[in-house]
């Protein structure tokens, strides 16, 4: 419940802006007070007056306008909110936002605050994968500033990617995630979960049977203690939790290559299940069937991204937590891993057909640490998610 906040939300111009209008719906029922702010641009996609309806507040749109500026003035607007919350936020205003620009109410606002502040991206592809976004993105995180999306799928301009604004709900769900002072609140946490898929040849991959769906059971229950979760998934069966920071990556070089752009953070739970072995040199043409006989795939090992966390003499996070999926003596050989690695716990599975654990719904987990093992009855995989957040909290608090 968000009775007796007040969320200062900011609407950018982008087509995501009608989404916003659900937002506000959203955050009333909750109990939620909301103060609308458009951008110039944002009316072009909104009118005042649905948002002013919506809401049952008026709406600040004019950093120059002198009624408003005697009745509240931007510096009070500003601090006057428990959360700004920036939907959509266009590539514009994350680069104003990054640069220190305040030449309109909501720049000016977001400058001339303390308060915390969530954005939910929405643009185009190739605006949220431009190199000045992505250079934004990471300047805003290091600010402290939260994010929630964007989504993979296809958008309004007829694309397909990143770059969709979140649902209202899972908006709503990282609202809730941040005002709520969970044990985790203001910790950063990162989460890789899923397969990866290795290619052959454009159709063909390499794959495992992982469906992330411990993963996404542990992203949302860190969420749910308040971290800000960045979920880094492989092309799992479940879909992504609401109100975590989803990273869709398809091979392992890939996704170590997102664990490098979310560090630093508090803690990693390395939960995907990363292919050990590329293929060296997929085929960037389909492989056909020949008389000369069945195609040899030569193997490249892949990047090792547990262990290269572990032992970073930079930037480790302060908590590493490995996961073990194994088909036999499941303890020995988790505790190897987790010296192999360098990690300081290892959650240890037997994933061995009969138990049904691998795209299953429960789990039978083994923890492992530097002061033993811990056998944790069969459970659903939330309730081992919701096990191991309460224990990351712990040992993040201590
Ligand atoms: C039809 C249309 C749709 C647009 N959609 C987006 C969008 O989804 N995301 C975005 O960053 N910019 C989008 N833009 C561009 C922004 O409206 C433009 O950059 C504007 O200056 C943003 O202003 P603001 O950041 O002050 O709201 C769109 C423009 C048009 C004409």
């Amino acid at each position: 419940m968000l009775s007796s906040k007040r969320i200062l939300l900011i609407i950018g111009g982008g087509i995501a802006a009608y989404k916003s209008l659900d937002l506000i719906r959203r955050l009333r029922e909750r109990g939620a007070a909301v103060t609308p702010v458009l951008t110039r641009a944002a009316e072009e996609f909104v009118t005042p007056l649905s948002v002013s309806a919506l809401a049952g507040e008026k709406v600040y749109r004019d950093l120059f306008d002198l009624t408003d500026e005697a009745e509240m003035g931007h510096i009070q607007l500003s601090r006057s909110a428990d959360l700004i919350v920036v939907a959509p936020a266009t590539a514009d205003l994350m680069g104003k936002m990054a640069s220190g620009l305040a030449n309109d109410m909501a720049s000016t606002l977001l400058m001339a605050t303390d308060t915390p502040v969530l954005c939910a991206p929405a643009m185009n592809v190739r605006m949220w994968d431009h190199p000045a976004t992505q250079r934004n993105l990471k300047q805003l995180q290091a600010d402290g500033v939260r994010f929630v999306g964007p989504n993979e799928g296809d958008m309004a301009c007829g694309e397909f990617g990143p770059g969709r604004m979140s649902e209202p709900l899972e908006i709503v769900a990282a609202i809730e995630a941040q005002l709520t002072a969970g044990p985790l609140a203001g910790k950063r946490v990162l989460v890789t979960s899923g397969p990866t898929h290795e290619p052959i040849d454009p159709v063909r991959y390499i794959a495992n049977r992982s469906s992330g769906a411990q993963g996404a059971a542990v992203a949302r229950a860190l969420a749910h203690l308040g971290a800000e979760v960045i979920f880094v998934t492989g092309p799992a069966d479940v879909p992504p939790p609401a109100g975590v920071q989803v990273v869709p990556v398809e091979t392992a070089q890939q996704m170590s290559d997102a664990v490098d752009t979310a560090l630093p953070v508090d803690a990693g739970v390395f939960a995907a299940a990363v292919a050990d072995w590329r293929v060296a040199s997929a085929s960037d043409k389909k492989l056909k069937k020949s008389r000369d006989g069945l195609p040899v795939l030569e193997f490249a090992e892949n990047p090792d991204i547990l262990k290269r966390v572990s032992q970073l003499a930079v930037g480790r996070p302060p908590l590493v937590v490995g996961f073990a999926a194994e088909t036999d003596d499941v303890v020995e050989h988790a505790t190897a891993k987790r010296l192999r690695k360098g990690c300081d716990w290892i959650v240890a599975n037997d994933v061995s057909p009969a138990t049904g654990i691998m795209g299953g719904s429960e789990n039978a987990v083994i923890l492992i640490s530097g002061s033993g093992t811990e056998e944790w009855p069969r459970l659903g995989k939330d309730e081992v998610a919701r096990r191991l957040a309460a224990k990351i909290a712990d040992a993040l608090a201590g």
